[in-house]
């Protein structure tokens, strides 16, 4: 199959530009190395084997999951490090010591004592010392404990168990992604490892080993200028990037990898607008940009070979329909400008969440040929 065959598919699609993937993996493992941390990738953005085994075969050590089922997926795969970065409930332990048994050398995440106490009771139970991390809260941004908190001590206290084992400390500088100045990011980039390392220093004078620092957000791991005391960085969308990323300023328009091509079903002249089949559940209902100097709508609109169309925006969307609003010459006749029939790409907001719409990703390499790599979804 080669692009020309584009035409033949039917739409709404994941597109992959394989080049583009490639150059991004490469982009950030350069990066990693020239830090010399390891690189472990958030593999919920892409939740497809191919592509993963794409970032190990760059250098990639492990991978971090946000869900068991992905760990599951990726353990079937072949990959065997494997950290669950989402904080761990009862309900899940099970699961979790399932996949163990299997032989996945997999680590849990811990944010509470009780959660902590818990899973020591219920490795000792079982006859395995779970292998563990704590939450640190870098930002406060979502979950995890600020580094100076009591809790720290207190967690840590109650891993030190037959059932489970405190290996080390984990953040997540989210709030890198309300940012847009190279300088700010370097700022939260140092705040996210200065507070992690923190936490890990404090945990070491009280007596625990705490051999992993594990740190990262796409912005932050691209602006980290130094990263001292940080054993392993973590990024995800970097592999594909997309729209809200192109705002922070972390990526070009030309850097995202993910697009879904969709095919023009429909004009209505008289109010400017070009109807395609990609709604929002070919999108998603992420509105990323909206928070941006740049708000994209449902997407920015491209031509088949990826150039963005300025004067078309995707400002409302049902479910299978996309309301493209044309805001070029007056009179522009669209039913010739875009015939129906013809293709179209679109930039997503958010590549995790437009990719989670779909079953599978077409997969365009740099010489034209095309690929089917299935994703996963669920719990
Ligand atoms: C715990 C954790 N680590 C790493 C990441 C990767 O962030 P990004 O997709 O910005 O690279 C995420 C994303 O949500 C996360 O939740």
């Amino acid at each position: 199959m080669n692009a020309a065959d584009l035409a033949a598919l039917e739409t709404p699609l994941l597109l992959l530009d394989e080049a583009r993937m490639q150059r991004n993996i490469a982009r950030m493992q350069q990066r990693m190395d020239a830090l010399g941390v390891r690189f472990r990738p958030h593999a919920k953005t892409s939740k497809c084997a191919a592509v993963v085994q794409r970032q190990i075969a760059a250098g990639a050590q492990g991978i971090t999951v946000s869900t068991l089922k992905e760990a599951e997926q990726f353990f079937a795969a072949g990959i065997d490090d494997i950290l669950y970065a989402v904080a761990i409930v009862p309900s899940k332990f099970d699961h979790a010591l399932r996949l163990v048994r299997a032989g996945c050398r997999l680590t849990l995440l811990v944010e509470s004592v009780a959660a902590a106490e818990q899973l020591a009771a219920h490795g000792r139970a079982n006859g395995h010392r779970h292998r563990v991390l704590i939450e640190v809260d870098t930002d406060g941004h979502r979950s995890g404990i600020p580094p100076e908190d009591a809790r720290l001590l207190a967690v840590a206290a109650a891993l030190v168990d037959d059932g489970a084992e405190l290996a080390g400390v984990l953040t997540h500088a989210g709030s890198s992604y309300s940012l847009n100045t190279p300088e700010a990011l370097e700022a939260m980039a140092e705040q996210e490892r200065a507070g992690c390392v923190r936490a890990a220093q404090r945990l070491r004078a009280a007596g625990h080993a705490c051999p992993v620092v594990s740190v990262g957000s796409t912005p932050t791991a691209l602006h980290a200028r130094r990263l001292e005391g940080v054993t392993e960085v973590r990024a995800g969308v970097y592999v594909f990037f997309d729209l809200v990323m192109a705002g922070i300023g972390v990526c070009g328009v030309d850097e995202i990898a993910l697009s879904v091509l969709a095919t023009v079903i429909g004009h209505r002249p008289e109010a400017g607008w070009v109807i395609t089949d990609a709604g929002w559940m070919a999108m998603s209902r992420d509105r990323g940009t909206a928070r941006q100097a740049q708000d994209h709508g449902y997407g920015l609109v491209a031509d088949v070979q990826g150039r963005a169309i300025a004067e078309l925006s995707f400002g409302e969307a049902n479910q299978e329909h996309g309301v493209l609003q044309w805001r070029g010459a007056a009179g522009a006749e669209l039913e010739r400008l875009f015939p129906l029939g013809s293709q179209l790409r679109i930039y997503p907001n958010h590549a995790c969440a437009t990719g989670a719409q779909h079953p599978a990703y077409q997969v365009l390499a740099a010489d034209g040929t095309l690929a089917c790599w299935p994703r996963f979804s669920g719990w």
